[in-house]
């Protein structure tokens, strides 16, 4: 990122709502159920599966993290009913994980539960990390429990190496997504340096697929899938035993290579209308936000 991205992404909160609304559309598959369907069945179409998010982490209040939770249920029975090939993927904070423990458990429970029934697997996103330890207990429970939820692993984090070993000695069947990571964190907990982000997550890759665990592999940055395919080559593993995933508005070709190539691909599709924490990490990360943020301020098309 140059030295103009860099500080448009840094002073993101200044930018207009209505702006950073715009510029995000790109990473969101609408406000409703029906635009989240109808994203999932176009990606289906192309060979890929998704995996579907229901925006809603900034909240308050007991009542919208069981709102959430009933949304998650309402979305679970559309892709039964219309057999759509997608998993779904959660965030513990849209569950209350900030207000109560237990009763973030009981609200994710029932989505796990009536997952389940369908036969259809529940990821449980990594958030910041004030919220690493309750995922990661909250994940080994409700693995051990349901037997059909998955965890995200964050390679910017130093304790990610020790975290995997925990989950590798004492997860059935564990599946991780393996991704960066998407927050601020200060130094003495995050590596910063972005070379050895990178080093870090072929570390964990290698130490998750030699040891038998799914991974999910969450990057858009080609050095990475190279080193993910490198490990998959090595070890001669199936094409059952890992996937690729994409988020929904980044680098389309990227995911159409991995897929011609025969590779299992998954892409992340949130919906709802709580879009703006999420749009402001996606847009951070987006090499070119400058020229996007300038040029919707002057008004230029
Ligand atoms: P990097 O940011 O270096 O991007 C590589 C290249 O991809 C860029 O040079 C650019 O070309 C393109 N690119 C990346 N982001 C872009 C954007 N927003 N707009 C346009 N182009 C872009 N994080 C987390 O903390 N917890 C989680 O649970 C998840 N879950 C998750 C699921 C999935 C399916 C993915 C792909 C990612 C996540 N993440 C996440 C986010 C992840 O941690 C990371 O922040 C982003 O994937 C960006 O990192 P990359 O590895 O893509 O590299």
């Amino acid at each position: 990122m140059n030295i103009i991205n860099k500080l448009v992404a840094q002073t993101m909160p200044l930018v207009p709502k209505s702006i950073v609304g715009k510029i995000s559309r790109r990473y969101i598959a609408g406000d409703s159920i029906e635009d989240a369907v109808r994203v999932v069945r176009g990606i289906n179409s192309n060979r890929m599966m998704a995996t579907l998010d229901v925006l809603g982490e900034d909240i308050s209040a007991r009542e919208e993290a069981s709102d959430n939770a009933d949304e998650y249920i309402r979305m679970l029975e559309r892709i039964d009913k219309e057999k759509l090939d997608s998993n779904v993927s959660l965030k513990l904070t849209a569950l209350g994980l900030k207000l109560d423990y237990d009763f973030c458990i009981e609200n994710v429970s029932r989505v796990i539960k009536r997952a389940k029934e369908s036969g259809i697997f529940v990821r449980i996103d990594m958030e910041d990390s004030t919220c690493t330890t309750d995922t990661i207990r909250a994940y080994l429970m409700l693995q051990k429990k349901y037997g059909n939820v998955g965890i995200v692993i964050q390679a910017y984090l130093r304790r990610s190496v020790n975290d995997i070993e925990k989950l590798l000695a004492e997860a059935e069947n564990l599946n991780v997504r393996l991704c960066k990571g998407a927050y601020v964190e200060p130094r003495a907990i995050a590596y910063k340096d972005r070379e050895l982000i990178k080093k870090n997550f072929s570390l964990l890759m290698k130490i998750l697929l030699s040891n038998g665990a799914y991974v999910g592999i969450a990057s858009h940055d080609e050095e990475v899938l190279w080193e993910g395919l490198k490990i998959v080559h090595d070890l001669k593993l199936p094409k059952d035993a890992y996937e690729f995933q994409m988020l929904v508005g980044v680098d389309k070709e990227l995911r159409d290579i991995i897929v011609d190539a025969g590779h299992r691909m998954r892409v992340y599709v949130p919906y709802g209308e709580k879009w703006y924490a999420y749009s402001v990490r996606r847009l951070k990360e987006n090499p070119e936000i400058g020229g996007y943020v300038i040029k919707n301020l002057l008004g230029i098309r």
